[in-house]
């Protein structure tokens, strides 16, 4: 799979590309994630990429044409299976979007900053537009790093059996059981006997009833 990221302001997550299961997907050749810098697509020589809004409301828009020049460069080396757009106004990104996402071949993310985008380009070129939560961040990057993170470690092959997805929260709309480590006991605190047992069946009758417990407990909007 591969993930274009157009941003103004690429050096904000490209660090977080680097690291960890990300970085090894991409040495396995999983998934590309190229960041790509919106300004390099300008044509006036100060490199603008904004402006002031039409109408005389206060704040910065994003141009159309560095943005356009960037997606139809992309598109002219390949073909898009969505283009998205980070916006708060977008439908709510979920573990259910991010497995469906997993399975396409190539995606554009663009980063909005400032009030936003011309737009047009949302009228025209994006395919769709997700946000991360009902809250307001300074522009797109981290909803592009998250996005991109929680779709790449869903492709088959980036995690290990260890690691496996299918046990994650939301999977299967239940949270998560708890989870421990050795020591057995410390400060007297004691793992729960039933893990030390041995008895397979017994172990994923608990993990089943603690993750419903959990569920109902702290997420039942996720059980109705
Ligand atoms: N840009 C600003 N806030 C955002 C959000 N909550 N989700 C996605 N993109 C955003």
């Amino acid at each position: 799979m591969r993930i274009d990221i157009l941003t103004v302001f690429p050096e904000m997550i490209e660090g977080f590309f680097n690291c960890s299961i990300l970085a090894r997907a991409q040495k396995a050749g999983l998934a590309e994630i190229h960041l790509h810098n919106i300004r390099d697509y300008t044509t006036d020589k100060h490199h603008k990429t904004d402006d002031y809004p039409f109408g005389g409301c206060a704040g910065l828009v994003m141009k159309i044409e560095p943005i356009d020049r960037c997606i139809s460069t992309l598109k002219a080396e390949r073909s898009y299976d969505e283009i998205v757009y980070t916006s708060p106004d977008g439908e709510k990104f979920d573990q259910k979007k991010a497995n469906s996402m997993s399975m396409l071949g190539n995606i554009i993310i663009l980063c909005g900053h400032y009030k936003g985008i011309d737009y047009r380009i949302r009228e025209h070129l994006i395919t769709r537009e997700i946000s991360i939560g009902d809250y307001v961040l300074t522009g797109g990057e981290i909803a592009a790093a998250v996005m991109a993170d929680s779709i790449v470690r869903l492709i088959p092959g980036v995690l290990s059996d260890e690691q496996s997805a299918l046990s994650d929260s939301f999977q299967d709309n239940l949270l998560a059981p708890p989870i421990y480590t050795r020591p057995a006991e410390y400060n007297g605190w004691k793992v729960p006997e039933i893990l030390l047992s041995g008895n397979q069946s017994k172990i994923s009758d608990w993990e089943l009833r603690q993750s419903l417990e959990r569920t109902l407990r702290l997420r039942p909007d996720l059980i109705s």
